[in-house]
């Protein structure tokens, strides 16, 4: 899935302008405003941002690169992979949509977009890692094919080969 217009997905790095956002969570709104830009120049995550056609920021994500232990995955899938310690991964640490744009589909195209470009990446990895803040997210991801980690029900992984079966690279 691609976003349509009237969003436009672009790197906070390209945004000057006030960094404003009324999720319905405080965290996720001072977020993008305090601490985003930090995040960015030190590379602890980047931070991309929907914008409307006027430049107001609708929405936004952060990926950063990590690892997950192998013994935390499903047995099923321990099986099929090498037995290495950890699995490198790709972490969507924040996902968040305005409540007025919230329930219109910016949420599940921000999500598809960030799934794209860290599978489009020539770094490799092997799922995207999401923290889910509630249970209303938990719900959101596994609506999204998400599973949950057995030891923990609110970080949840979905592999990149199960909606990119072939790599850009292979
Ligand atoms: C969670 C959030 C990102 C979803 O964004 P959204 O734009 O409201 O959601 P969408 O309209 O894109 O929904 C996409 C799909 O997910 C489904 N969905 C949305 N919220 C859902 C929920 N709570 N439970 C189950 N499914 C849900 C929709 O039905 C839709 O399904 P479809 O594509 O099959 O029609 C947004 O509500 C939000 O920012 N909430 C506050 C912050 C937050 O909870 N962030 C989550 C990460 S911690």
């Amino acid at each position: 899935m691609t976003l349509s217009a009237p969003f436009s997905i672009v790197s906070l790095g390209e945004m000057d302008s006030d960094r404003v956002i009324k999720t319905g969570s405080i965290a996720l709104d001072r977020y993008l405003r305090e601490q985003a830009s930090q995040d960015m120049r030190r590379r602890i995550a980047y931070c991309f941002l929907a914008l409307t056609n006027d430049k107001q920021i609708a929405g936004y994500y952060t990926l950063s690169a990590g690892s997950a232990l192998l013994n935390d995955l499903q047995q099923n899938i321990i099986k099929k992979l090498p037995r290495y310690p950890s699995v490198p991964i790709v972490r969507m640490g924040r996902l968040a949509v305005d409540k007025s744009f919230q329930g219109h589909g910016l949420g599940g195209a921000l999500l598809a977009d960030a799934l794209e470009r860290a599978a489009k990446s020539e770094i490799a990895a092997y799922a995207m890692v999401v923290d889910a803040k509630d249970e209303t997210a938990v719900v959101f991801y596994q609506h999204h094919g998400f599973i949950s980690f057995p030891s923990s029900h609110k970080t949840l992984f979905l592999p990149f080969s199960t909606i990119f079966p072939k790599s850009s690279l292979e």
